[in-house]
């Protein structure tokens, strides 16, 4: 069965692939032996996307034994349907990702199950409605304004852009998470993010063979200077705001940290205490600054490869916005740039990948699935399925045309996920984007330096390895 969309014939594809590994081959039907799960070990240890073979890409699942437990990398869109909302409660939040992230976010909403999932949901939800997204709007293009402000004045004829969206997202995040407090150093907490997840991120022969959380790792112990750091800067903005919380001053200041240290569960009433604030607040800046970052820098890098895309978008920018500030209001209104993003965001999506665990036993895309089975979900894979999309590896943002996108089956097409453990952060990542990429490109032009090489490189999220060096050229 195919969901994609038809070809629009009046647009032609750009034949030009954007980079990404051209995934090893594998006979299909065959019996994977011990040699085969090394080389997978070696390939996932070096960049995780380039360790799965083509028929990951083109069958429904397929399915690996080790130490006696099953792994499914499940790829059929009713299958994942199961797996994220009809039954997502078997499925729960896997020790692989749990092994990898808990050191550093504990018990926060992203890694919680069950109870201890829901209370949280429910408590953190009112900070993510419509009406507060959008109240966030001028903080984020003041970032970017910010940012360009400092690209005026240096004048560098070239910059590596992965990383100015990496300073850019984490800006946003601290003028949004914290609000009127001084924003912590923007280097330290984007190196200490970086040592993070180049150290527990990392595929690492533990996780692999799912030994228990508590058995220290090499990563884990390198790990641990960065961890120390979050506990000193994010507990003493904690500590500083309940004090001025304690003597009545900024209750309704409105950003994300007074929001958790105030906000009780609907149901039953229950604060969070400073532990769990902690956790939730360094969740909501890993978990929505690298990723929001990613999405920039590999839109930014597309429309440098494609440049009749980047003039579609500047024209629709000049149409919109005639060259006055974004706000909130035109984020619906910059459709074109939302397509580009959006396909950005199937060719590479920020977040590759989620792990799951079967509790009980349960049938997927007609197969028996045992309890116990880990179940990996790869919108990596998926985006690029061969079933599901017609030239997958190719850039079309015609694919997300209106008319056209409502014909992608909704769990064809994942990169927030979806079902009950959506990312709560979506509006908000979405709205910050579209803002940044329309202040950013209405006043640069920016093209990958010639001869570089762009290689996609996954470990818990997907970044350009080595940066993206970039020409900027100052639009009149
Ligand atoms: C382009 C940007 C972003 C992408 C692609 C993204 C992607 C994702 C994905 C795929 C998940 C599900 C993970 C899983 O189920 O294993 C998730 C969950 C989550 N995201 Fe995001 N995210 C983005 C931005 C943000 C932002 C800006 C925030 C917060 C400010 C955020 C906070 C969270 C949280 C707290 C969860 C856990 C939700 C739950 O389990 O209930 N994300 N995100």
């Amino acid at each position: 069965m195919s969901y994609s969309t038809l070809t629009d014939a009046a647009a032609p594809r750009d034949p030009k692939r954007p980079p990404a590994p051209i995934p090893p081959h594998e006979q299909p039907g065959s019996t994977p032996g011990l040699r085969d799960y090394w080389t997978f070990f070696l390939n996932a240890r070096r960049n995780l996307i380039s360790a799965f073979t083509d028929i990951a890409y083109e069958q429904p699942f397929v399915k690996r034994k080790l130490r006696g437990a099953e792994t499914w990398v499940v790829s059929e869109p009713e299958a994942i349907k199961r797996i994220l909302l009809d039954n997502a409660g078997n499925y729960v939040k896997s020790q692989q990702q749990k092994r990898r992230l808990e050191p550093a976010l504990g018990q926060s909403l992203l890694l919680a199950d069950g109870e201890a999932w829901r209370w949280q949901r429910r408590t953190t939800a009112p900070a993510f409605q419509h009406k507060k997204i959008v109240g966030f709007a001028p903080l984020m293009v003041a970032a970017a304004e910010d940012m360009l402000a400092r690209w005026d004045k240096e004048a560098l004829p070239e910059r590596n852009i992965a990383r100015e969206m990496m300073g850019l997202a984490y800006d946003v995040l601290s003028r949004t998470v914290f609000g009127r407090a001084a924003p912590l150093a923007a280097d330290r907490m984007g190196k200490a993010i970086d040592l993070y997840l180049d150290t527990a991120g990392r595929m690492d022969l533990a996780a692999m063979l799912n030994l228990p959380i508590w058995v220290p790792t090499l990563g884990r112990l390198r790990a641990r200077p960065a961890l120390n750091w979050f506990k000193a800067e994010i507990g003493g903005a904690i500590r500083e705001r309940r004090a001025e919380l304690a003597r009545g001053i900024g209750s309704d200041s409105g950003d994300l940290l007074t929001m958790l240290l105030t906000a009780t569960d609907p149901e039953t009433g229950r604060p969070m205490d400073d532990q769990l604030v902690y956790d939730n607040a360094l969740t909501f800046i890993v978990a929505g600054h690298e990723t929001t970052a990613n999405a920039l820098a590999w839109t930014l890098f597309l429309l440098s490869e494609f440049p009749w895309a980047e003039a579609r978008v500047s024209q629709e920018l000049a149409q919109v916005l005639g060259g006055r500030t974004p706000g909130a209001d035109d984020v619906a209104r910059l459709t074109y740039t939302r397509q580009v993003l959006d396909e950005a965001m199937r060719l590479y999506p920020p977040a590759p990948f989620a792990g799951r665990e079967a509790i009980e036993d349960d049938v997927l895309a007609g197969a028996p699935v045992k309890a116990g089975t880990q179940i990996l979900v790869s919108a990596y894979i998926l985006h690029r399925h061969r079933r599901l999309w017609e030239e997958p590896d190719l850039f079309d943002p015609e694919r997300f045309a209106p008319g056209r996108r409502e014909a992608i089956h909704r769990f064809a097409y994942i990169p927030f996920s979806a079902g009950p453990r959506i990312c709560i952060g979506m509006a908000f990542a979405i709205q910050e984007a579209i803002l940044l990429l329309a202040t950013i490109l209405q006043r640069y032009r920016l093209t990958l330096r010639p001869g570089h090489v762009v290689e996609p490189h996954a470990t818990i999220t997907l970044r350009p390895r080595g940066g993206l060096p970039m020409k900027l050229e100052r639009r009149q």
